[in-house]
């Protein structure tokens, strides 16, 4: 019997990443669930048996996610996929003319700080695990995959530091895949829509039926599942790099 894969993933505890956590868990995987120590993160690893481990984890730490991956490499020995779905959101203008008040420019640093770097900290110190991999039958030791979101193409009023992120996590895209190349690891971003998750429960009803509305087909949020199938996609793909993919029911912003 083929021995079992492993997955890390970030933002584990909520979302899109519970979501994936969830399906790789169905697919035969033990995973790293990586969240901040604040989540919930040890109950939903609880929950999901022993092939399943919460290591507390802000992305932005070298110290923490150093921490994951060497408890992957001691609990499993290796790294097959990781997923990086810890981020973070805010809404606000670049400056808000009635108040006289520019946008803080700490919390867009720390939009930056923990959907960017926080994603590349985890790649970089991923990667030297993965690489360390045996070749599969597809001759592949890895696969990476990033989040970034529909922001990146067509950003709302108040999004700019969200923008700039996703933009950014589309950007360094190609680069870090023809980073891995020669360690014939590949790495993808998945860039979604609007998705059903805690990120946005503040939305009123109202306005996520607007959003429905908008969307071409199918009418209505994303289901995460259907992230955590995305991923699963890409994984069983072994032409699939470099590519960021949108994810979204054909929704597309004025
Ligand atoms: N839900 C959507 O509609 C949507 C749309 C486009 C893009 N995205 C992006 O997808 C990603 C996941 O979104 P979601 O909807 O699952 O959000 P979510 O809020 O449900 O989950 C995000 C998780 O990231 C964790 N996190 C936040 N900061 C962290 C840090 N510093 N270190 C480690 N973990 C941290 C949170 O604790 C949380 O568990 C985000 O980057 C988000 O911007 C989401």
């Amino acid at each position: 019997m083929a021995k079992a894969l492993v997955g890390l993933v970030t933002g584990a505890a909520s979302g899109l990443g519970k979501a994936t956590v969830n399906r790789l868990v169905n697919d035969g995987y033990k995973v790293i669930m990586c969240d901040l120590p604040t989540s919930s993160g040890n109950t939903i690893a609880g929950s999901l048996g022993s092939h399943v481990k919460f290591v507390p984890t802000d992305v932005r730490s070298e110290t923490d996610v150093k921490k994951a991956v060497d408890t992957c490499q001691e609990l499993y020995g290796k790294v097959n996929l990781i997923v990086n779905c810890a981020g973070i959101s805010t809404a606000r203008k670049t400056c808000n003319f009635n108040k006289g008040s520019p946008h803080d420019l700490q919390e867009f640093s720390n939009i930056l700080m923990v959907n960017v770097v926080g994603s590349f900290n985890v790649i970089r110190l991923g990667a030297a695990l993965m690489g360390k991999n045996e070749v599969d039958e597809n001759d592949q030791r890895g696969v990476i995959i990033n989040t970034s979101g529909f922001a990146a193409f067509d950003g709302q009023m108040g999004q700019a530091a969200l923008a700039a992120s996703h933009g950014a996590l589309n950007s360094m895209t190609l680069t870090i895949a023809r980073d891995m190349a020669s360690q014939n690891i590949r790495h993808c971003t998945i860039a979604p829509g609007l998705f059903d998750t805690p990120l946005t429960d503040f939305l009123p009803e109202k306005v996520k039926s607007f959003f429905s509305d908008m969307t071409p087909f199918p009418k209505r949020l994303g289901k995460p599942e259907e992230f955590a199938n995305l991923v699963v996609s890409i994984v069983n793909n072994p032409f699939l790099n470099a590519e960021v993919i949108r994810l979204d029911g054909a929704l597309r912003f004025s």
